[in-house]
């Protein structure tokens, strides 16, 4: 049968399946659809990135006491490729992508690659796995970019080796929703991060730990779990796997980086859309009770892209916000953020890198 994967049938994916004649392009969801090659690249005690290699898609190998196995020492990217419609790829902001792992790995003790080493290994991977780029219009090919501690250790120390890998997949749409609003929970006892903590670096603890309420919510019917500060439990910090924004009165605010929120790169690049386009962006602290009268509420992110928010439930009461698909202003921003990356319109803030 045709494939369709999406974040809920992602557990299901596995890695047998990797015959491009399978794939139902009108359908791609957010699951692993393996393709012909992973990138990786080793650091050894000299703190050096060299002896790069492509190879096959498939299982690594690590010692049981490896770093990341054991303490964590692990983080992420992710980016896409698309498709242009004259047959070339375009990658969306790629040294972005560099200088965030750069800055995740000096607060996780790790070295990392040079914004160089990191681009010309995204390109590498893409060529080498670019028969698996959707259409345009019909998705991109993720990108994952991992900087794991791969040397062995026992007592709590930085890893000995560290190994950069890329792997890609073809996607869709990130919700099983599909191009439609989403629905958010505010959670009010676990958080995602703590002040002087890691939330602000793309740790992958920071995924693992918004698991149980994420599972939990999902089980209710929401989509997923906004996130409080876990000081004054009452300022917005984000959803489990994108940043949030709200409208009011065409006045767009999103929560200031402040150390406990991902940077984000979809976050970034839509506050400078949002201005050029004549609108107000305030970074700030956003209190959970101006939800209540928001007009609009969307999310950002590399994987969600734009995606608008119907509802969000908050202490037993629900918030409902778009009929349609999209807000006015959720629609108009990511029209033309995708038409960006897609090369579709002209790419006057040169973030595409052909
Ligand atoms: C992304 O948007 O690329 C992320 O890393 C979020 C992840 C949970 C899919």
């Amino acid at each position: 049968p045709p494939l369709t994967c999406n974040a809920i049938l992602s557990d299901t994916c596995s890695n047998e399946v990797t015959e491009l004649a399978d794939i139902d392009w009108e359908n791609l969801g957010f699951g692993l659809l393996p393709t012909d090659y992973m990138y990786t690249m080793k650091c050894g005690r000299d703190g050096n990135f060299s002896k790069s290699e492509l190879r096959r898609f498939g299982n690594i190998e690590l010692s049981p006491s490896a770093g990341v196995l054991n303490y964590g020492q692990g983080l992420f990217e992710g980016l896409k490729a698309y498709r242009k419609r004259d047959g070339n790829i375009l990658l969306f902001r790629p040294e972005e992508n560099a200088l965030r792992m750069r800055m995740g790995a000096e607060r996780m003790c790790m070295p990392a690659p040079t914004v160089e080493q990191f681009v010309e290994a995204v390109k590498a991977t893409v060529l080498a796995n670019r028969r698996w780029i959707p259409p345009t219009g019909k998705g991109s090919l993720y990108i994952r970019p991992l900087l794991m501690g791969s040397g062995a250790v026992l007592g709590l120390a930085p890893s000995p080796e560290y190994t950069f890998l890329i792997y890609v997949s073809p996607v869709g749409n990130y919700f099983k929703e599909g191009v439609a609003p989403i629905h958010l929970v505010v959670e009010r006892e676990l958080h995602r991060a703590t002040p002087g903590g890691t939330g602000g670096v793309k740790t992958i603890g920071n995924y693992a730990a918004v698991l149980k309420a994420q599972s939990a919510a999902k089980v209710k019917g929401f989509s997923d779990v906004l996130y409080l500060d876990c000081v004054h439990k009452q300022y917005l910090e984000e959803v489990s796997s994108c940043n949030i924004f709200v409208v009011k009165d065409n006045v767009i605010s999103t929560p200031s980086i402040k150390g406990t929120i991902l940077p984000g790169i979809t976050r970034k690049s839509i506050i400078d859309v949002a201005r050029s386009e004549g609108f107000q962006v305030e970074e700030r602290l956003v209190a959970v009770e101006e939800l209540l009268d928001a007009d609009e509420v969307f999310c950002t992110g590399t994987a969600v892209v734009v995606s608008p928010v119907g509802s969000i439930t908050y202490r037993d009461r629900r918030v409902t916000y778009v009929e349609g698909v999209f807000g006015v202003v959720a629609e108009q921003l990511y029209s033309v953020l995708t038409r960006l990356q897609m090369g579709l319109i002209d790419d006057k803030m040169n973030w595409t890198v052909e």
